[in-house]
């Protein structure tokens, strides 16, 4: 499995929006991170259905959207149309996950369980054939420019060994706190979908950022 980078359009300059989407698509990244906030699973709001949309009107690559919202079943559909690939919603957001997830594959999506950094992986034991990805916070979810936080390794590692036990394929996704000095030490442990924001957009150079990131996670 090859291992790819997500910038996260959280962190791109909104005011030029289509400049920075179209710096993805010319870029080596893989995928566009696309954080969806509602003030109540988090304490900060991000942006909705109207932005998504113009974003897929421009992205060339695959759409891996994080809902960080309570109750996501009502939406999934309306993510579906919106052009996401992958939906992820979060174990701590969700009552009957394993509904949700059907219903998001039965959306024809790829069906994504976000963990906070304080959830255990071993609450995923029963649910880990059915996902597509699963991806490990590691900064608290609700804003970009956070400090990584290293029990992340730990989990990268444990969570590794229950897909290797499950004999899925699902991909391995960190979020948070991604930069150059951390990258490899995280696909190491098996992580595979590194997503970084502020590290490629508040850089000199995000293409070359970009870059960077792909020759180190290879
Ligand atoms: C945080 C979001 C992240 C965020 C990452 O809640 O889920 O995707 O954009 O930003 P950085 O890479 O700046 O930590
Ligand atoms: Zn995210």
């Amino acid at each position: 499995m090859s291992n790819l980078i997500a910038p996260s359009i959280l962190a791109a300059d909104f005011a030029n929006l289509q400049r920075d989407i179209e710096m993805v698509n010319n870029s080596e990244a893989d995928w566009f991170h696309i954080d969806i906030m509602d003030g109540v699973f988090v304490p900060n709001i991000s942006f909705g259905m109207p932005v998504l949309k113009a974003i897929a009107t421009h992205a060339k690559k695959t759409i891996d959207v994080h809902l960080m919202i309570v109750d996501p079943d009502r939406y999934i559909q309306t993510f579906a149309d919106l052009g996401a690939d992958v939906l992820t919603v979060h174990y701590e957001a969700c009552t009957h996950l394993h509904r949700t997830i059907q219903a998001i594959k039965a959306a024809g999506m790829k069906a994504g369980v976000a963990l906070n950094p304080h959830t255990p992986i071993a609450v995923l034991e029963d649910i880990i054939a059915d996902l597509d990805v699963v991806c490990i916070m590691s900064v608290n979810p609700g804003f970009g420019g956070q400090s990584f936080i290293e029990n992340t390794y730990k989990k990268v590692s444990q969570l590794k060994h229950l897909i290797e036990f499950a004999k899925s394929d699902c991909q391995i996704e960190i979020d948070g706190g991604v930069t150059s000095k951390n990258a490899n030490a995280l696909i190491e442990a098996g992580a595979n979908v590194l997503v970084a924001g502020s590290f490629v957009f508040k850089s000199d150079d995000p293409t070359t950022t970009i870059a960077d990131l792909k020759a180190i996670v290879g």
